[in-house]
């Protein structure tokens, strides 16, 4: 097949234009707002044309997807390979291009360095969210060491002048830093074994004045569970370059002749229409093109989780009566956590040895198992089947599945150990023990947790084994599930430690945070918003004063975040105060109506004054939404602002509601929710709700107010 002279794709917002000339090396030479058919990509590509410059290079050099050395540019590079200290200096030109209506594979290689890349790339013909994933072949007859190398090196618009990046830590993870872009480089560098709480493998490039309805921006996501490095360059010439790929360890991948490298995917998306916007393309791939359809269907069940009720207490009768108490509120799956296996009474004891605990259990999980379907609901249950606790039968009968340097044992971290699983015989006893319980019991449910860094990931033959070991998991996983079809998985690492769209390819939720804090809540929810969807994100109501920051906060607030997410409870429902308990039934009865419009509809955050964390759900037809309103702390002003919602049809009427938290009083009455009667409801076009806003009711500081609008057609 011949070399097309471009491949161009126009969908949703965006167009991208890559050159792909025979013999030259494949570049972006547009990606930005849609432009229409009478614009050529000739004509894009003679104003992509650069010219020389005193002080530098005669002839402007053109960069290509993976920046390679040989190109003699001076920017970034994007690829870092060798065979012992040669064939360092690759130039990748296009020999083949394969395009289909919404994928194409150009094939590039350089001869005297003998590697061959393979640059797929996907458009969703509705949204325009582009794939790219890239593979390297040694076509040498001695094994290549890969270095670095990035997915892809982005080029972008010089006015992208902000960059949003991600940190955060245990207990508060998915936290916003956005600063604006300055010349050098904007780098993260993850090396923790899981995608991090600190460094979400994620960025937005933004024009400055872009908000959360207006403004260009620009999105990217690896789909990596593990080490990744993220870089934003901004050259001495102004050009800026975004890239993220894999991060290795030294001598980590070496390809044997013949074999190949295929990189995590990048998802990237465009918008001229603000931050808000850019989300609903990562969540429309989320829910459309990760999640299984059966599980997409089914709407999304109402969790107990026993953790912060129990630790590592379990005591059958206990946990009977609080399914009894879980089933009468509503609870739809009742998780068993951390606690049931070997000798696990508490965290420095028999992580790894995965049998039920015959002292804590004598007569099997079966009991409770029944017990908890009898009431309706279905049984899930915790495994974290990566790591073990030195004092576990299985370390001490394999202690060469303990990864480590040699001489030098891993750093101690949480009393506990991670293993080699890319070993065949480790992986296949992890596979063996779930496979085991989930054969004996009538479990729907893993919490699949992993709750400590890979501090020195050192595997057989003394090689660095950190990449190893995702393939290992995403294997693992995929076996258990290929086993066990109907299995849902939820993604776990001490909280937020493993959210990205790789694990997702093989779980089916992610726990975002151990804090049930529900103020904290609400910034780790909004900061997971920006990529993940609300289908996907574990939210659950916490104990009333939460273990994690000893906040006490009401149970109407506590609700209200957890339900604008995957809703779940999580607290010793037997000691809460009962009223706290029939608030939560209420708030889990309210989840249940509106759960099918939260977790399909259009996710719209709202700009406001930073005490205030406001977002709704449109659905996709306009017809309905769901806001949520949370008064973060005390402010100065008398009153708070005008809500402006968005995402509203404009010239619809809408039934505007305040719904949550029930019988809700202002801080002063008569309220402007009492003068507009909003318990009622009352009717206002979109265009009012948008363009002047609700005058919001003064409140206290820790309460958030639910709205619901309905469209009178
Ligand atoms: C991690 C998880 C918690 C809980 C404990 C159990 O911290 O994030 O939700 O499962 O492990 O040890």
């Amino acid at each position: 097949m011949t070399a097309h002279e471009h491949v161009r794709f126009d969908a949703g917002e965006m167009t991208v234009i890559i050159a792909c000339e025979a013999g030259a090396p494949p570049r972006f030479i547009y990606w930005g707002a849609r432009i229409s058919s009478s614009t050529t990509a000739d004509m894009i590509r003679d104003l992509s044309i650069r010219q020389g410059a005193h002080g530098n290079e005669d002839d402007n050099i053109h960069p290509s997807l993976s920046l390679e050395p040989g190109l003699g540019f001076m920017g970034p590079s994007g690829i870092s390979a060798h065979r012992d200290g040669k064939d360092w200096g690759s130039r990748f030109t296009v020999d083949q291009v394969e395009k289909s209506a919404h994928a194409v594979t150009i094939y590039a290689s350089d001869p005297r360095t003998k590697i061959d890349m393979e640059y797929r790339i996907g458009c969703n013909p509705d949204t325009g969210l582009l794939s790219f994933t890239t593979q390297l072949t040694n076509r040498g007859d001695t094994p290549l060491s890969i270095d670095a190398m990035a997915t892809i090196c982005a080029p972008l618009p010089q006015h992208m002048g902000d960059i949003i990046g991600f940190t955060g830590r245990w207990g508060y993870e998915f936290q916003r830093q956005r600063l604006s872009r300055f010349s050098g480089a904007y780098l993260r560098e993850n090396k923790r074994g899981r995608s991090s709480h600190d460094s979400f493998p994620g960025i937005i490039l933004c024009a400055d004045n872009a908000r959360e309805q207006s403004g260009e921006a620009y999105g990217m996501h690896l789909a990596w569970a593990g080490n990744h490095r993220i870089r934003v360059d901004s050259i001495s010439d102004g050009r800026c370059f975004a890239s993220m790929g894999a991060l290795f360890f030294p001598g980590e991948i070496k390809i044997a002749p013949g074999a190949a490298y295929e990189s995590p995917p990048i998802l990237a998306g465009y918008t001229a229409s603000g931050l808000s916007a850019l989300s609903q393309q990562f969540h429309s791939y989320v829910r459309d093109d990760i999640l299984r359809p059966a599980v997409k269907q089914r709407p999304r069940p109402v969790h107990y989780n026993s953790w912060e009720a129990v630790y590592f207490n379990h005591d059958t009768a206990q946990l009977m009566a609080m399914a009894d108490k879980a089933a009468a509120i509503g609870v739809e799956r009742f998780v068993l956590d951390d606690g049931w296996f070997g000798s696990r009474r508490n965290d420095s004891l028999g992580l790894g040895d995965w049998t039920v605990s015959a002292e804590v259990y004598p007569d099997g999980l079966k009991p409770l198992i029944d017990h908890v379907t009898g009431l309706g609901m279905e049984m899930g249950i915790w495994f974290e089947p990566e790591m073990a606790n030195p004092n576990s039968d299985i370390v001490r009968a394999h202690p060469e599945w303990v990864l480590g340097i040699e001489g030098i044992d891993q750093i101690s971290f949480r009393k506990q150990v991670a293993l080699d699983i890319a070993r065949p015989e480790v992986s296949q006893y992890l596979f063996d023990h779930i496979d085991a319980i989930l054969k004996e019991y009538d479990i729907g449910y893993i919490k699949w947790d992993m709750n400590r860094d890979i501090s020195h990931p050192g595997g057989a033959g003394g090689y660095a084994r950190s990449h190893a070991h995702v393939q290992a998991l995403y294997a693992l996983m995929a076996r258990i599930r290929a086993a066990h079809p109907a299995l849902e998985i939820e993604s776990c690492a001490s909280g937020g430690g493993r959210c990205d769209m790789g694990i997702l390819a093989h779980t089916d939720r992610i726990w975002a945070s151990d804090t049930n804090d529900a103020i904290d809540r609400q910034a780790v929810q909004r900061g997971a918003s920006y990529f993940l969807p609300l289908n996907i994100i574990g939210a659950h109501v916490g104990p009333r004063k939460c273990h994690v920051t000893g906040r006490t906060l009401s149970i109407e607030m506590r609700t209200a975040t957890a339900i604008m997410g995957h809703m779940g409870a999580e607290m010793n429902l037997l000691t809460e105060p009962q009223s706290d308990i029939a608030v939560l039934k209420k708030g889990i009865a309210l989840y249940k109506r509106h759960r099918d419009l939260l977790h399909s509809g259009d996710h719209v955050r709202l700009d406001t004054a930073d005490y205030l964390n406001a977002f709704g759900v449109v659905a996709g037809d306009k017809s309905e939404a769901l806001f949520s309103v949370a008064y973060l702390k005390s402010h100065v002003a008398t009153l708070p602002p005008p809500l402006q919602f968005a995402g509203l049809d404009a010239g619809a009427v809408y039934h505007l509601r305040l719904i949550w938290p029930h019988g809700w009083k202002a801080a002063v009455t008569p309220s402007i929710a009492e003068r507009l009667n909003l318990a009622d409801g009352t009717a206002f076009t979109g265009e009012a709700l948008m363009k002047a806003g609700l005058q919001l009711p003064l409140s206290l500081p820790e309460t958030v107010l639910l709205f619901h609008l309905a469209r009178q057609d």
